[in-house]
């Protein structure tokens, strides 16, 4: 669930997606299609995202996802009603561009080349949930960023609450990353967020202490001073340059943008 936005995305490449075809789900027999948001779905999205999130998002959000290119806009439809019953808009970011928490999601080994991309928003119509619907719009989602080699992050926003959200992203290979206190402003409540994190294209976490001792401990009996002097550089720099300051101050920044 998105709470502010970010400039400076990566276009993807949408030329190789089959909107075309009609699936049909196995165990329910509903007949479904694919498409990107097109202009005219702004009034549709948005009463969807008004029962799916607690946030209220300003009318230009809304013209936003559909119009402009940088996002990936999917949306699932039933094939008899030709409803959207499901959604996820995504867009790629240079891991320098996206806010200073989430820059803590990727190993500063990356940090000059590597995107990463923030899932906005992803929500299933109430009467078609647990029929592998979100995992589908996720998987497309993913399709397409193993074709983008540079980025090696999935990541997204959840509210600490949203049991039903944690356990589709966990049971999606998605780690619990960072908490992130107070991140929302919801009906003049402030509450707290979970960063989930899917590494992809080789992307993989800072270190924590215990990678730190399993890596030291499994280079010393390889014998390779070298990598284990870089393992010790890299934890380091992780720890102690790159702080909690920075973390705090954009949350609260953040908080004050909140619609
Ligand atoms: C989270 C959400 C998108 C899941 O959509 P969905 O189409 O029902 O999810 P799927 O059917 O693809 O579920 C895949 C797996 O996720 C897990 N899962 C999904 N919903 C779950 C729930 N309510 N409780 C427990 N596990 C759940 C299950 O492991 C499920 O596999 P299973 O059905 O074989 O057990 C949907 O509940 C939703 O729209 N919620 C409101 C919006 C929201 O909170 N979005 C996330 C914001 S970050």
């Amino acid at each position: 669930m998105q709470t502010s936005s970010s400039s400076s995305s990566i276009l993807l490449n949408l030329d190789i997606f089959d909107t075309e075809s009609i699936h049909v789900l196995p165990n329910s027999n509903l007949s479904i299609t694919f498409r990107f948001l097109r202009p005219g779905d702004q009034s549709e999205v948005k009463i969807l995202c008004r029962d799916w999130f607690p946030i209220e998002y300003p009318d230009k959000w809304y013209d936003d996802i559909v119009y402009d290119k940088k996002y990936f806009a999917l949306a699932v439809c039933d094939v008899c009603t030709q409803q959207i019953i499901g959604l996820i808009v995504a867009n790629i970011l240079p891991i320098e561009n996206c806010n200073r928490e989430d820059q803590q999601i990727l190993n500063r080994i990356f940090s000059l080349t590597a995107s990463a991309c923030y899932i906005l928003i992803l929500g299933v119509v109430k009467e078609y949930r647990r029929q592998g619907l979100a995992n589908l719009l996720l998987e497309n989602l993913l399709n397409t960023l193993y074709r983008h080699e540079t980025c090696k992050a999935v990541y997204l926003h959840v509210l600490h609450s949203n049991k039903q959200a944690i356990q589709f992203y966990q049971s999606n290979l998605f780690q619990y990353r960072t908490h992130l206190p107070y991140y929302y402003l919801i009906k003049g409540e402030h509450l707290d967020a979970y960063c989930f994190v899917r590494y992809i294209n080789g992307g993989y976490p800072p270190f924590t202490l215990t990678d730190f001792a399993t890596n030291a401990w499994s280079y010393l009996t390889q014998i390779k001073p070298c990598r284990l002097l870089n393992t010790i550089r890299y934890f380091l720099t992780d720890k102690f340059l790159f702080t909690d300051y920075y973390k705090r101050t954009s949350t609260y920044r953040q908080i004050s943008r909140i619609v």
